[in-house]
């Protein structure tokens, strides 16, 4: 299916079914997530913390997504693949389009970008380029040194209405879906009203968004050390891990005498 198949059917489903999407990272798990039939698969820039160790997303490079992507569409059939463009690599409209062209190289579907108002003009310079782009609202943890931490959204009227001119502007100017990151209830569900295009939710409470992400690390629980309070662990992938290696390690042996 092309990609634009892929978006079409993905927006289709907004006021009729849930739209599903998680983080990949690699080969294995893109498979299969894949098979499980996720509907996206984005390649995000939080695998500069749950897989490359930094402490935040501000340390990811092009090349560190460029090389993610590779993998995850390695490992993808159907699935629409996003892959985050990292901070600094977008800063005006000709830099975003020269990026996002090595993403789509990669095998990336789409790209996202965060923000709202300042990004119009790149959105618009891509998808005339015939290159879909994702939007990300809300906290926007390419800012969290800026921003000093990791804080809910659209808690003022003042920020509940740049958020739905941000999220207007970016409909506007072309993007397909965007992801609503850390908005408090009410106002995610604003903006999914407000908009024609899809919402997919991250820590904006339930029933507020048309789809919601999550990180694959936090669903399947193997990153233990940082846990968001909205996440939901439904597996314990790193006590399998280190079950299995102390199995292991127990059960070495000597050469026969
Ligand atoms: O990088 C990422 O994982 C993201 C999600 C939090 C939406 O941008």
């Amino acid at each position: 299916m092309s990609a634009q198949n892929k978006i079409t059917e993905i927006q289709n489903k907004k006021g009729v079914k849930p739209i599903s999407a998680l983080t990949a990272y690699d080969y294995p798990t893109a498979r299969i997530l894949d098979e499980a039939g996720v509907d996206v698969l984005l390649v995000g820039d939080s695998l500069g913390m749950v897989v490359l160790g930094f402490p935040d997303t501000t340390h990811v490079t092009l090349s560190h997504i460029h090389h993610h992507t590779e993998a995850v569409a390695r490992g993808t059939k159907e699935a629409l693949i996003v892959a985050d463009l990292p901070i600094n690599t977008y800063q005006d409209p000709e830099q975003a389009l020269e990026n996002a062209k090595l993403l789509v190289k990669a095998g990336a579907h789409s790209v996202k970008l965060e923000g709202g108002l300042a990004q119009t003009e790149k959105v618009s310079r891509l998808t005339s380029e015939g290159i879909p782009v994702m939007g990300h609202l809300g906290m926007l943890p390419q800012r969290v040194k800026e921003e000093g931490g990791y804080k809910k959204k659209g808690k003022s009227d003042q920020e509940a209405e740049a958020l739905l001119a941000g999220a207007l502007a970016l409909q506007g100017s072309g993007c397909f879906a965007i992801v609503l990151e850390s908005v408090i209830p009410e106002v995610a569900l604003k903006l999914t009203k407000a908009l024609d295009i899809p919402t997919i939710g991250i820590g904006c409470g339930e029933k507020t968004c048309d789809g919601e992400i999550a990180v694959i690390t936090d669903v399947i629980g193997s990153y233990p050390w940082f846990v968001p309070p909205f996440a939901t662990a439904r597996a314990d992938v790193a006590g399998e891990i280190s079950k299995a290696t102390r199995g292991y390690l127990e059960n070495l042996t000597m050469p026969s005498k």
